[in-house]
């Protein structure tokens, strides 16, 4: 359904363009969830705009291809690019004011895309919007109907923008940070309620998320973004069973395990991610990596297949079978 192929992004400022994401390669098939891990401005979101066709103007696709059935989202024109945003991409921010328009009321915008993309009549699209906000936990809907978004406050208006995205049954869902701002009970909803769509009619699901506990839930396949790269891919049991990058093995050992409460078992990845100026040559993990070689500082890997399904971007694969650590389970590695 979607095939994002080698593409690259970079930015234009004042006087230099700054690539924000180097290399990133992925697939999305009907009915699909993919996930999206990686830490704060890895290229996630600039990664899911470049599909949607909203970087903006200083915005930009250097390099590869974005191919949503035979279509090349790069190419197509933007009145296109508006067509499939409304019938067959559907996108949840992670600031909801982006797709609410400050002018006109929920009910309003609701009904409107509602006749325009399922060509129903006004009293049946004002009966499915209620049905709709009803369903990600909205209490009085007929009443936020008449709200406009700023009386809203953000954990509810990110509830309308969910039910907004879902009502128009969408072939792709992008979700970036969908429920980071909600709180638990709903969250779980939310992400319960897109897999009831998703079940129904066969939507694809891309899933941006810092919380790897959602991840498990609810993907079937991960990518692991670090630094404006692809650094691992895999099905979601092979990732927490198995991973072999050891920015993934960071990611995992940093997820609190209820089992240790009493002991401080929460390991955080020393350092940080290099500002898109300041990216070090070779493996761009090379600084923060504790396995980190001289070939790691001088060569970039390339991302390599080393299982069916499973993909590795890291020098280390190729020493593998001999290396102490990379390669044995997880919990091995939790220290
Ligand atoms: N409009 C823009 N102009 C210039 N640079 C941008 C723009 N949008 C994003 N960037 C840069 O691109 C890089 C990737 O940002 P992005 O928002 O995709 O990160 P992210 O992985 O989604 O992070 P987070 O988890 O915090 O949402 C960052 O260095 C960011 O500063
Ligand atoms: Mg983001």
């Amino acid at each position: 359904m979607l095939e994002v192929d080698h593409v690259k992004i970079a930015f234009q400022s004042d006087k230099e363009e700054v690539t924000s994401v180097e290399e990133v390669s992925f697939a999305v098939n009907p009915g699909e969830t993919l996930g999206i891990v990686g830490e704060s401005g890895c290229g996630k979101s600039v990664t899911s705009l470049s599909i949607m066709g909203l970087l903006g103007k200083n915005g930009k696709v250097k390099k590869g291809q974005i191919l949503f059935g035979d279509e090349e989202l790069t190419k197509v024109s933007e009145q296109r690019l508006r067509e499939i945003r409304g019938n067959e991409i559907s996108m949840i921010f992670q600031e909801p004011m982006t797709s609410l328009n400050p002018v006109f009321t929920i009910g309003n915008q609701m009904i409107e895309g509602i006749k325009l993309h399922l060509k129903m009549k006004s009293k049946d699209a004002k009966d499915y919007a209620i049905e709709m906000l009803n369903k990600v936990g909205i209490p009085r809907a007929s009443e936020i109907m008449k709200e406009y978004p700023h009386a809203l406050s953000g954990g509810m208006r990110q509830r309308v923008m969910i039910a907004m995205a879902l009502a128009c049954k969408p072939k792709l869902l992008i979700a970036d940070e969908p429920t980071t701002a909600l709180d638990v009970t709903i969250q779980a909803q939310i992400l319960q309620l897109m897999q009831n769509l998703q079940k129904g009619s066969k939507t694809a699901i891309i899933l941006i998320t810092h919380d790897l506990g959602v991840i498990a839930e609810t993907a079937d396949r991960v990518i692991v973004m670090y630094a404006g790269q692809v650094v691992e891919e895999a099905d979601v049991f092979t990732l927490f069973k198995d991973p072999k990058h050891p920015y993934t093995q960071g990611l995992m050992a940093s997820i609190p395990h209820l089992e240790y409460e009493n002991e401080q078992r929460l390991v955080s990845i020393p350092g940080s991610v290099p500002g898109v100026k300041q990216m070090p040559k070779g493996c761009r993990f090379h600084t923060r990596c504790q396995y980190a070689t001289e070939r790691c500082q001088q060569e970039q890997p390339e991302l390599e297949q080393i299982q069916e399904g499973h993909k590795v971007r890291c020098w280390l694969m190729e020493e593998a079978p001999l290396h102490p650590v990379l390669g044995k389970p997880k919990e091995e590695l939790v220290t």
